[in-house]
């Protein structure tokens, strides 16, 4: 199948055989038409070429709510539930049971509550959508695909906001699916996970299928390769030297329940870790330092100045960025260009009006070290792929210049090579002698990238581990409070 969009080939002259009971990956670097493949498949867009049989019959494109009545349905990157609806209105959208326009409200409650079993969801079906947390409308989304006799369930990078424990219920779920002969399309850049989930997987380059291989027959290294045309020798690019002077200091930081009396500083040139289990406090503590949550105690310096921080607006021009870990509340302006969302936070003006011309230089150096795929750089954020949209976010804190720059899981959904990028960012910006905090909830991330790491629990800082002393069992022993084995 094919699926051409103005200036792009997102899809190219695609075939792929998917068989009942498997879980089938989908691989790729960012922008390599894994997504938009999905929704040719599920009709949430029709192709421009090309034809989907089911079961031996050909599927004429009737759009997304005719492929669910057939069995094929999706969730989706950012899910499309409505928040002010209810649980169970959620699941019959479109389709309440009932018939003739009416809705049984009993019966509607009742399938509800079956669908939300096969998932394991606890919740009242009579619950505002809104109220749940992320992990929880994820599986409001996976019923809902149920509701119909699901025969193809697509999930496009399901854990990329989930905890490791959540991460392993899915699995149970999805395991439970496949022995039911459903067929599992699942996109994910963790190779971790691929291994651990995947029978087959199917790897795409430039819209085109490269490969498709049993996951036994590959290694790590095997389909990084196939993924990103080339070795990548080194993702964790990290060149230690001797750290300067104090840059950040936080002293004595509180706010409500969630950070305690924290204190701790960064120098110059330190890339400084933020380790703990999700609701740590760690997000919290980025969000009081910066001021998008004014903190009740404490104070912030930099290089040896008290800052008087009311609103992020105030971190920015004291020089202090950033990068949280969700690009949709981040203020990406999705109709604007990539070059105006890269120079968003410092305009580059010249007597006093923006000057488009460097505007676009910036984005297109942006574009290219990051290798932000997008045919030219006035085009909106949009039409872009999920990673390469997280690449904008990322290009615009490194544009703004700041001094300290806290990022926050910022590799979510990026693929291998571009996080190889990232780190080398993050690794020259310590070199220009910034101060860096990095928040990651994969260790391997911080144990190679860190000079230092602070483990967070509870809102506070538990410990503090050196580089010298960094190892695995250390730092996930002070994260969960269990007693260390010097066995
Ligand atoms: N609605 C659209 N309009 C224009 N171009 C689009 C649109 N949707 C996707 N594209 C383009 O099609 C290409 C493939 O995008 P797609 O979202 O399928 O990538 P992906 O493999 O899912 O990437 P990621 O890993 O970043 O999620 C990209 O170049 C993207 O910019
Ligand atoms: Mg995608």
């Amino acid at each position: 199948m094919g699926k051409r969009f103005p200036g792009v080939v997102a899809v190219s002259d695609v075939d792929l055989e998917v068989f009942a009971g498997e879980v089938h990956v989908f691989a790729g670097e960012n922008g390599a038409g894994k997504s938009t493949l999905m929704k040719l498949i599920a009709q949430v867009e029709p192709p421009s070429s090309g034809r989907i049989e089911l079961a031996g019959a050909p599927v004429s494109y009737q759009g997304p709510g005719a492929a669910r009545g057939l069995g094929v349905s999706m969730v989706h990157q950012e899910f499309a539930l409505a928040p002010d609806l209810s649980v169970a209105e959620n699941l019959f959208i479109g389709d309440e049971p009932g018939g003739f326009g009416w809705i049984s409200r009993g019966r509607e409650r009742r399938a509800a509550a079956e669908l939300l079993a096969r998932v394991g969801l606890d919740v009242d079906p009579g619950r505002r959508v809104g109220l749940l947390s992320t992990a929880e409308q994820q599986r409001v989304e996976l019923a809902k695909a149920l509701a119909v006799r699901a025969k193809v369930l697509i999930l496009d990078e399901p854990t990329a906001t989930l905890t490791e424990r959540e991460t392993a219920e899915l699995f149970a779920i999805v395991r439970e699916l496949t022995a039911q002969g459903i067929a599992v399309l699942y996109i994910s850049h963790r190779l971790d996970e691929i291994f651990e989930i995947g029978d087959r997987v199917t790897v795409m380059r430039d819209g085109a299928v490269v490969d498709t291989h049993p996951v036994s027959e590959l290694d790590e290294a095997r389909l990084v390769q196939l993924m990103v045309g080339r070795d990548v020798e080194n993702l964790y690019p990290r060149t230690h030297s001797a750290p300067g002077e104090v840059r950040l200091r936080v002293s004595g930081l509180s706010r409500d329940d969630v950070v305690h009396d924290v204190s701790f500083d960064v120098r110059a040139g330190e890339i400084v870790g933020l380790a703990g289990l999700v609701g740590a406090g760690r997000t919290e503590l980025a969000r009081a330092v910066f001021g998008a949550e004014l903190p009740d105690a404490g104070t912030v310096s930099l290089d040896g100045r008290r800052l008087r921080i009311r609103g992020p607006a105030d971190a920015i021009a004291a020089g202090i960025g950033y990068l949280t870990e969700s690009r949709k509340s981040d203020g990406l302006a999705l109709q604007l260009g990539v070059d105006k969302n890269v120079t968003m936070a410092r305009l580059p003006m010249r007597a006093g009006l923006i000057d488009l011309r460097a505007e676009r230089r910036v984005a297109e150096r942006e574009r290219d070290s990051l290798r932000i795929r997008v045919p030219w750089v006035g085009r909106p954020v949009q039409t872009l792929s999920g990673g390469n949209q997280q690449k904008v976010v990322l290009a615009r804190w490194l544009e703004t210049g700041a001094e300290v720059l806290f990022f926050d899981e910022p590799g979510r959904g990026m693929d291998v090579g571009a996080k190889s990028e990232m780190f080398q960012q993050m690794d020259a910006l310590a070199g220009q002698g910034k101060a860096i905090v990095f928040i990651s909830s994969y260790l391997p991330e911080l144990l190679n990238m860190c000079d230092r790491i602070l483990v967070m629990r509870g809102g506070r800082i538990t410990g503090e581990v050196p580089r010298a002393e960094f190892s695995e069992e250390r730092v996930v022993a002070l994260a969960t409070g269990a007693k260390e084995n010097h066995g």
